[in-house]
């Protein structure tokens, strides 16, 4: 069942209402939960409208791309899950997601966050090391091809923890990189308040801004060498924008590439 939403998230959302537009309304609470994307979509099944939000201040069963598990532990971050059902919005909602939560950070602590191709929300500590701070899943529910919604999941590390040891050295959090308490509530409002921004733009069929925000936004996105699998061996090249779907678009020694998804290494 949901409880009250703490007063630290109620204040920052009232403040940011007239710029959220239908984002985070209703928004559902939950001091502990098995993944906020689940319930999300259990909630979307039903019926809950565009922009229905579910937090919560833990996750038992939290979820990353791949099928990784996104660490969750009490108060140590943001889990955030949103309804969306915008069927032209939803090709490029991942990378809006990645604009949105860049931005939000930015706006509610000034730490220079950059996106990694997709999505993630990295600061790069110099030397082409880049710490991740936040990550966003995107679920999309489909019936005979059609979108029926998608859950945009979105965790942030905003307080130190002790991390699991396949993660240690790549992730950091807002307090940790600024040394200073962050308000969470105040991140998760203008994280809101950037993606009902950047969905009115993609709900119009306007996609290049969105596009163009993302690339100010990952400077790796071009000039940075990657490799990669593929069924055919390793493959190596250097990042060069990305195409209008969201590929990554990487020149290899004899080709240009563009990569829709899989991991990919940053060297
Ligand atoms: C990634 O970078 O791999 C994506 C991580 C997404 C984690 C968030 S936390 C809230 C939501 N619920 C989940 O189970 N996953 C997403």
């Amino acid at each position: 069942m949901p409880e009250a939403l703490p007063l630290e998230y109620e204040i920052p959302l009232q403040a940011t209402a007239g710029r959220r537009g239908p984002i985070g309304s209703p928004i559902l609470y939950f001091s502990e939960i098995g993944s906020t994307n689940d319930e999300a979509a259990r909630l979307a099944d039903q019926g809950a409208p565009e922009g229905t939000t579910v937090v919560a201040a833990a996750q038992t069963a939290g979820r990353g791309r791949f099928g990784r598990t996104w660490f969750s532990p009490p108060g140590a971050g943001l889990y955030v899950s949103v309804v969306l059902r915008n069927r032209r919005a939803a090709p490029l909602l991942t990378l809006a997601g990645g604009v949105a939560v860049a931005e939000g950070i930015r706006t509610a602590t000034a730490l220079p966050v950059e996106i990694k191709w997709p999505n993630d929300i990295v600061l790069d500590s110099g030397l082409g090391r880049r710490r991740k701070v936040a990550g966003i899943l995107a679920e999309a529910s489909t019936n005979l091809d059609r979108v029926q919604h998608v859950v945009l999941g979105i965790g942030i590390n905003v307080r130190e923890s002790a991390y699991p040891a396949d993660i240690a050295d790549s992730a950091t959090s807002l307090e940790g990189e600024l040394g200073r308490e962050v308000d969470p509530g105040s991140v998760l409002a203008e994280c809101l308040a950037a993606l009902a921004t950047w969905l009115r733009d993609l709900a119009a069929g306007d996609s290049s801004a969105v596009l163009n925000r993302w690339i100010e936004l990952a400077p790796s996105a071009s000039g940075t060498r990657v490799e990669w699998n593929t069924a055919g061996g390793l493959r190596t090249g250097v990042t060069a924008g990305i195409a209008a779907d969201g590929a990554l678009v990487v020149r290899t020694r004899d080709d240009v590439e563009h990569i829709r998804s899989g991991p990919v290494r940053w060297l």
